[in-house]
């Protein structure tokens, strides 16, 4: 019987960019748990730009260079969970829904890596809809856009274990939690935009620990490619899973590092490509 390893879980932050993904050791990651820029969200805009993308297409092109570092890193049978909106934009005059799931899906499956059932995710809101048409009318008003989408894929097979195997038994969940982390709706606030999560996507933790007990087992490595405030690799410290976040932006890298505990979190703050990086 394997014994669970009882280490204290490791926050790794790296400065770069997360196409490139330099220091990550191909296949030592178990899951990753993401939420990139959306594009067609103008908040994401300007990072696109600097990316050199500048349609649809060219944004999600961007985004498959990390898919495919994600793949590269994950270990046979890890799983790649994205949390993705769709975007509602009127661009040259015409108002339309650019289906981020659709693009990430079909990215994903040309890496080869197999769609799983995903999750819908709706935010629980006390404003009204915010009702796109005229009135009660028919024809012309729209569905209001009201979920996101966590899509799932797993590289190859799934993955295996000892019979009996310790720290496996010690991730287990339980019936209650199954039962609500299983079906394909979740209702789950979002997470407030203020203080160091203003203006940054940041999903509510959650969404994240949720993710991380579905599907790894403790002393496991968990990957975010969009650190952002870092809520996934406090999620995973939480949950005594490694963490190693990547996040392109110097300011938001700032942040993210002035938060990481020094106590009880052995934490190592480098650039991408430094050598102190495995
Ligand atoms: C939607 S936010 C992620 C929010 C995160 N889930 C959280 O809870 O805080 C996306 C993040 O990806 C970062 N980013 C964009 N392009 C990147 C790249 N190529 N490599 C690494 N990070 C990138 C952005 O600066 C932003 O912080």
């Amino acid at each position: 019987m394997r014994k669970s390893r009882e280490r204290i879980p490791e926050i790794r932050a790296v400065l770069g960019d997360a196409r490139k993904m330099p220091s990550i050791a191909p296949a030592s990651v178990h899951l990753v748990v993401t939420s990139p820029p959306y594009p067609m969200i103008p908040q994401w805009d300007e990072q696109f730009g600097a990316w050199g993308a500048h349609g649809f297409d060219a944004m999600h092109a961007r985004l498959a260079e990390v898919w495919r570092s994600c793949r590269d890193a994950l270990v046979p049978g890890g799983i790649l969970a994205i949390n993705v909106g769709d975007a509602l934009r009127s661009i040259d005059g015409e108002f339309r829904l650019w289906p981020n799931h659709v693009r990430v899906t079909l990215a994903c499956e040309a890496l080869g890596l197999r769609s799983l059932p995903y999750i819908l995710w709706k935010k629980p809101t006390n404003r009204p809809n915010a009702f796109l048409g005229s009135g009660f009318l028919p024809p012309n008003a729209y569905v209001t856009l009201d979920c996101e989408f966590i899509l799932l894929f797993r590289k190859g097979s799934p993955r295996r274990f000892p019979p009996r195997d310790d720290a496996r038994y010690a991730s287990r969940y339980t019936k209650p939690e199954r039962d609500i982390w299983f079906s394909q709706v979740w209702s789950v606030r979002g997470a407030r935009q203020d203080g160091v999560a203003r203006r940054t996507g940041a999903f509510p933790p959650e969404i994240p620990e949720r993710l991380i007990r579905m599907f790894s087992v403790t002393g496991e490595t968990v990957l975010d490619p969009f650190a952002g405030t870092g809520t996934t690799l406090w999620a995973a410290a939480r949950l005594r899973r490694n963490a190693i976040g990547v996040e392109i932006d110097p300011e938001r890298y700032e942040a993210l590092v002035r938060r990481i505990p020094a106590e009880r979190v052995a934490t190592s703050r480098s650039r991408a490509g430094a050598p102190s990086l495995r």
